[in-house]
């Protein structure tokens, strides 16, 4: 019996999802990890679990399984957003694997797990709650992250104790498939359905502080000011620069967080503290770029005199998705979506790139409506989601033929 997931269904349970912390302003959600609605959203996600055969399990950092009994391929995603986030990104793989997991048990197999992992979005890391599962992230070190309000990992963890059981071991599973958005705008700008992903970039990011000395913005002369946003403004006009002989295209960086202190009108800034943060395919590259970040602070702050600090350097190599699951994923897209869907890299991070750490991983990606993500406006026309929900479908009932054949 082939697996005949329900779209209407998937559909609905999508649209209940992205009430847990909606935003008011289009689809868009606001559900950080451990946030009120985010907890609330996984104990939602776990009695449908629940109702649909599987054992829902949460593990000590928030991480949500429904298990199949014995061996599975795992199925999912996250359903944390950012702090402005889209209702898709996340939400879509696991309500997914939510919906073939149905599909396939009323099928009678193959039997199919389904997870949410905590933190994708990196309030306190990088994709935290599937790093610390996979070993990537000892959990003590996870512990001694801190979110940019000064919040805690293990205090913001302990807000789920009550719930939280043992790790799920990984031996248990055969592979992971995760479907996404694009999150860009090759699959949209294209008219195509479908995306297969063939590798997932690699990521550095580190908190960077200047400090300078606050005073008064009436009477400080301008040769006399170690004004610690003057460093910021020309620490990035010359990291700029200097990337430009090591980068590709396709290399990007951002500073997406600034802190100035004591951030008002009349002060000569004393101390800002931001986020600098790098992706690439080319782990050398990575720390190419790592050494020129590294030296342009140093130059700045040195010839300003101000005092420099660096956080921790967070990170995640680029990894290639395995040759099998991909292949599946590929017969099916052809299937659903002839000559309607390409191959492509991933140069934004998903949970896959932990979990290729423990068993063979893959990913498929749906159109971002003008490619946007990470923002209220993110969207996805439904034929599209459910083309996806599909081509999921097909190509765990691939695997089935191949394991038995
Ligand atoms: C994950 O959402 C990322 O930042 O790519
Ligand atoms: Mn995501
Ligand atoms: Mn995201």
């Amino acid at each position: 019996m082939t697996l005949t997931p329900d779209p209407e269904r998937f559909l609905s349970e999508l649209h209940a999802l992205r009430h847990f912390g909606a935003s008011g302003i289009g689809k868009g959600v606001v559900r950080p990890a451990y946030s009120e609605a985010d907890i609330a959203a996984r104990r939602w996600l776990a009695e449908r679990m629940d109702a649909a055969g599987l054992v829902p399990r949460f593990d000590p950092v928030g991480n949500l399984f429904g298990l199949a009994e014995g061996p599975s391929l795992l199925l999912g995603s996250h359903s944390d957003s950012q702090p402005e986030g889209g209702w898709l990104d996340g939400a879509l793989g696991v309500v997914a694997a939510l919906e073939v997991a149905r599909a396939a048990r009323a099928a009678g197999g193959p039997p199919i797990s389904v997870v949410s992992f905590q933190d994708e979005e990196g309030r306190f890391g990088v994709t935290t709650g599937s790093a610390v599962w996979s070993g990537t992230l000892p959990l003590e070190a996870a512990d001694g992250l801190i979110d940019h309000a000064g919040l805690g990992f293990a205090e913001a963890r302990g807000r789920m104790a009550e719930i939280a059981g043992d790790f799920v071991d990984p031996g248990r599973f055969r592979g992971f498939i995760e479907m996404h958005i694009e999150q860009g705008p090759t699959l949209d700008t294209a008219g195509e359905h479908i995306g297969v992903v063939t590798d997932i970039v690699g990521i550095r990011d580190m908190r960077i502080t200047f400090r300078g000395q606050q005073n008064h913005a009436g009477t400080t002369p301008m040769q006399l000011r170690r004004d610690a946003f003057q460093a910021l403004a020309r620490f990035n006009a010359e990291v700029n620069d200097a990337f430009r002989n090591v980068v590709t295209p396709r290399t990007v960086w951002t500073i997406g967080h600034v802190a100035l202190h004591p951030n008002t009108s009349s002060i000569v800034p004393g101390r800002a503290s931001f986020s600098m943060q790098w992706r690439d395919s080319d782990p050398d590259r990575l720390g190419r770029m790592e050494a020129i970040v590294r030296e342009t602070a140093d130059r700045v702050a040195g010839e300003g005199g101000l005092g420099l600090e660096f956080g921790p350097l967070l990170g995640l190599e680029p990894v290639a998705m395995d040759p099998a699951l991909r292949a599946a994923l590929e017969a099916a897209a052809e299937s659903v979506a002839p000559g309607r869907w390409r191959k492509l890299p991933s140069g934004a991070l998903h949970d896959a790139t932990n979990v290729a750490r423990l068993m063979p991983v893959a990913m498929l990606f749906v159109p971002s409506i003008g490619g946007i993500s990470h923002a209220f406006e993110e969207d996805t026309d439904e034929a599209d989601l459910v083309a996806g929900l599909q081509v999921l479908a097909a190509a765990v009932d691939r695997l089935r033929l191949q394991a038995r054949s």
